[in-house]
């Protein structure tokens, strides 16, 4: 991957699409993930007394930079320091770093730093620029070490100008060119001070990139850090973006968590972030020995395998023309050609797709060598407008991740972008498809009904970890099509395994509120209201995101 200046400078980033994150530090030593220092209220003087011992000898940059090329990342972002305060590089600024603390006395980021230019990888570092739980002086508006040091009596500038600004401007300075800085939790840090650092940033290295987390005010940054493992909705950003997202449920080396994400839905979420313009940052929590856990890297590798006969459909790939989720998977395009990734979930012999305009040339599997095409039937319905193309499918998947077919068509891409029934009958309105009213807590859709009949009517949800479904619904909701109402209190009815855009700490969560008849073929409207609707502007910039989510609204046809 090789990094762009000037004007291009983010280029390289948007056709990586798929990054390492990594996230390794003193608090590995615990093995309760990253937050362990402030979980249990651990003094300073007691977190410090873990650097005596930290040896991580089986670290070893060339195994860890293979292991991000064989999984088809393109570049590497590393927590140089996370908010227990210890930079895991050497630091003139403060003694508390990997260098000169622990017996271990090596500075793993130059290694990793030399790897990456070794194996052509981009290197990244994150680091915590508010939280800082071993300084005396770090502020933030939420998470401070209480237990050691008073906040009233805490003198910021200390802590920023004798701590991050030198410590930015080593990173800056001792490792060569660096991809991006990733800021995180800028909670309480002021407008002035932020951009006092993306100054200092764009000093040292103008091409280096750096993520919206560096600030609570809207539009900093080159591109949106999304919340923790959350994917967004067709159309709700108008920035660049990223999803960071764990690969079991913690960020920092955990003992416990042994929830680990599927290679199959690593690829599903992937391909899917990547249809909605997105990138992947997936995280790995290497233990204080110096290891990536096997469980990381054996299914990281078979992402890589998928990659390495698939990655034309994803990197440089742009995201998919239909402004709405595919019941099969998801859409990826390039120019002249696009992209069908196809789960292996219910698989059939024919694949129908709505919408596309463009006269298709031929489709075949872009795994088979020899392109045999398969069968393709272009129709048009004057009436409706509406375009079908249907594709036979080989008897099976072509593997157990995820098929892909390409599409090669004439001209550019050109869809349908109303929001359409898909081929199974169903139809799902997501909320930024639609025009939210957030004064009077409504939103409406029109769509394209091909298929009349009678729905019901699912109400989509992410509900958070713990979060109580009674508080976020002490109101009801109200769904309404011409002179159709429905009222409903909606229930936690079902939890959908498998979620392609919801996972840790969230889970996607469908209540039944009611029946709703669509008896005629064209353009319909349905409008809903509750009090957990939000200005589509919030979308962006909410990363500390809601207990509750309204999410889409389900049409599900009965047969
Ligand atoms: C959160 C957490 C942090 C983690 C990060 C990853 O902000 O505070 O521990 O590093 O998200 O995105």
């Amino acid at each position: 991957m090789t990094v762009t200046s000037g004007e291009d400078k983010i280029k390289w980033w948007k056709a990586a699409k798929f990054g390492m994150f990594i996230h390794w530090g003193l608090y590995a030593a615990l093995g309760r993930g990253e937050w362990v220092m402030y979980e249990l209220n651990i003094p300073v003087r007691d977190y410090e007394r873990l650097a005596e011992t930290f040896n991580p000898v089986r670290f070893n940059a060339k195994t860890w930079v293979g292991l991000a090329k064989a999984a088809g990342m393109k570049y590497i972002v590393i927590t140089a320091k996370h908010h227990d305060g210890f930079a895991m590089f050497r630091s003139q600024a403060e003694p508390f770093n990997i260098a000169d603390a622990t017996p271990f006395g090596r500075d793993p980021m130059r290694e990793l730093a030399e790897e990456c230019r070794e194996q052509g990888i981009v290197l990244c570092f994150y680091y915590s620029h508010v939280i800082d739980w071993h300084h005396p002086h770090a502020v933030h508006n939420k998470y401070n070490n209480v237990w050691d040091y008073d906040t009233d009596s805490k003198h910021f500038p200390t802590y920023w100008n004798g701590l991050v600004k030198p410590q930015i401007r080593e990173l800056l300075t001792q490792y060569g060119p660096v991809g991006l800085l990733w800021f995180d939790t800028a909670g309480g840090l002021s407008k002035e001070d932020s951009e006092e650092l993306v100054e200092l940033v764009r000093g040292l290295q103008p091409d280096c990139l750096i993520n919206s987390r560096v600030s609570h005010y809207p539009g900093m940054g080159d591109y949106q850090s999304k919340g923790d493992n959350e994917i967004p909705m067709y159309g709700e950003d108008s920035r660049i973006w990223e999803t960071p997202m764990t690969l079991n449920q913690s960020w920092g080396f955990s003992t416990k968590d042994q929830v680990w994400k599927q290679p199959e839905a690593i690829i599903r979420k992937l391909v899917h972030i990547v249809s909605k313009g997105g990138n992947l940052l997936l995280n790995v929590g290497p233990d204080a020995g110096g290891l990536i856990p096997d469980l990381s890297a054996e299914r990281l590798r078979e992402v890589g395998a998928w990659l390495s006969v698939h990655g034309e459909a994803v990197y440089g790939a742009g995201a998919s023309p239909f402004p709405y989720e595919m019941e099969w998977g998801s859409v990826t395009a390039k120019p002249g050609r696009a992209y069908l990734h196809l789960t292996s979930d219910n698989w059939q012999s024919e694949l129908r797709l709505y919408g596309l305009k463009n006269k298709v040339n031929q489709a075949y599997v872009l795994s088979d060598a020899s392109r045999t095409p398969l069968e393709t039937a272009q129709s048009y319905d004057a009436e409706l407008d509406h375009h079908t193309l249907a594709i036979r499918l080989p008897d099976k998947p072509a593997n157990d991740c995820m098929t892909v077919i390409a599409v090669d068509i004439e001209g550019e891409l050109s869809v349908d972008t109303r929001v359409s029934q898909q081929p199974s009958g169903h139809v799902k309105l997501e909320w930024a498809n639609g025009r939210i009213d957030a004064d009077a807590k409504t939103v409406e859709w029109s769509f394209q009904i091909v298929a009349p009949g009678t729905f019901d009517l699912e109400l989509v949800c992410f509900q958070k970890e713990g979060a109580s479904w009674d508080e976020a619904f002490r109101e009801g909701v109200e769904a309404a099509s011409g002179n159709q109402r429905i009222t409903a209190q909606p229930k936690p009815d079902q939890v959908i395994q498998n979620s392609t855009a919801c996972q840790h700490p969230y889970s996607e969560v469908h209540s039944h509120l009611g029946t709703i008849v669509f008896d005629r073929p064209g353009t319909c409207t349905l409008s809903l209201r509750s009090t957990l609707i939000r200005p589509k502007s919030g979308f962006t910039e909410i990363w500390q995101a809601d207990p509750v989510k309204l999410r889409a609204v389900k049409l599900v046809k009965r047969q």
